[in-house]
């Protein structure tokens, strides 16, 4: 059965208000949204996605008043709204009252909230006038779609999709939990880690595998293209695709340079399309040039380690 695609905010809003999914564009990536309090919903964004049921979602909130229903914030975390709107999702204990279907959270007494910046998402979540759960819009360990045609063969066109152009940023928002004074970073993402400590006068920790809290959805392998992923390499064989990052090697036939004059945030918002299409393009090799582990350097390695991680 064809679907067809929402052209507006006002015809999303209306598929979201009957119980039904919608994609829509954020600044990080395109998510897959439903009512954050509609189980029925909620149950077939995990189907849709055959995303494992302990791997809880993020629900997106129009503004720090939308999210104090769902959240408590101590003073630390308020501090941390300064982001907002924006890239920054934030882990907080959640609220008993909160009008949330028990299946976000997984099970867990926190919950994730972010309030994204693009123009579409808050016009969306203002018109549902309720928060919106949603997770990245890509079957469940797949790349992360950055334009409204990665969603649509995502999913066979069998989603709904609010297109909105390429997503700004191309990675996903950066995940900070914070229990008690401490503040443990779960997922590096489009704001550097640097750049929060820098705002906040305060160290971040890096969740490990001894940290009190991690991110259930952060597996080893996920990102995932089709491909073969060879990582660091700057002298590619002649039958691998490249990505490249600032110098181009010559007699490569099949590259992508994500970008050309070695720029990080460039290199962010290209990195999941520019595999997409290498994968597309029938490439069974690629290599991938190295990329500084700096800033915006940390979350794009992060994401290269998992996507070069066979799947299991
Ligand atoms: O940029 C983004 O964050 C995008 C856009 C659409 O907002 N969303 C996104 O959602 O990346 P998703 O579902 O693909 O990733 C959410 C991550 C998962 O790793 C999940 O385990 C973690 O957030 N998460 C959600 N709730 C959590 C919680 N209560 N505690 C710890 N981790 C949580
Ligand atoms: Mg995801």
């Amino acid at each position: 059965m064809k679907i067809s695609n929402p052209t507006n905010v006002k015809q999303a809003a209306k598929l979201l208000i009957q119980g039904k999914l919608c994609a829509f564009p954020t600044e990080t990536v395109y998510g897959l949204g439903a009512i954050a309090s509609d189980s029925e919903a909620i149950l077939s964004i995990y189907q849709t996605k055959n995303r494992p049921a302990f791997n809880p979602l993020i629900i997106h909130c129009a503004d720090y008043e939308m999210a104090t229903e769902l959240v408590k914030f101590s003073p630390l975390a308020k501090k941390l709204t300064q982001f907002w709107p924006g890239a920054l999702t934030l882990v907080l204990p959640k609220n008993p009252t909160a009008n949330i279907s028990d299946i976000v959270s997984a099970g867990l007494d926190t919950l994730a909230v972010r309030v994204p910046a693009h123009k579409i998402a808050q016009q969306l979540i203002k018109t549902v006038g309720e928060p919106l759960a949603a997770p990245s819009a890509n079957p469940s360990g797949n790349l992360s779609p950055t334009n409204a045609q990665m969603v649509k063969s995502g999913f066979d066109n069998k989603v709904p999709v609010l297109d909105g152009g390429a997503c700004e940023a191309g990675l996903e928002s950066t995940i900070i939990a914070i229990i008690g004074e401490e503040i443990t970073q779960l997922r590096a993402g489009a704001i550097a880690k640097k750049d929060i400590e820098k705002a906040i006068g305060q160290s971040i920790k890096t969740a490990s595998s001894e940290s009190k809290i991690s991110a259930p959805g952060m597996l080893k392998s996920h990102y995932a293209p089709k491909a073969n992923l060879r990582l660091n390499v700057s002298n590619p064989n002649p039958d691998e695709a490249y990505l490249a990052f600032g110098i181009e090697p010559k007699n490569i036939t099949i590259i992508k340079n994500l970008s050309p004059s070695s720029d990080l945030k460039q290199a962010a918002k290209n990195l999941f399309s520019f595999l997409n299409i290498l994968d597309e393009a029938g490439a069974k090799n690629i290599a991938i040039a190295p990329i500084p582990n700096q800033g915006l350097g940390e979350a794009i390695n992060d994401r290269l380690k998992r996507a070069a991680t066979p799947k299991s």
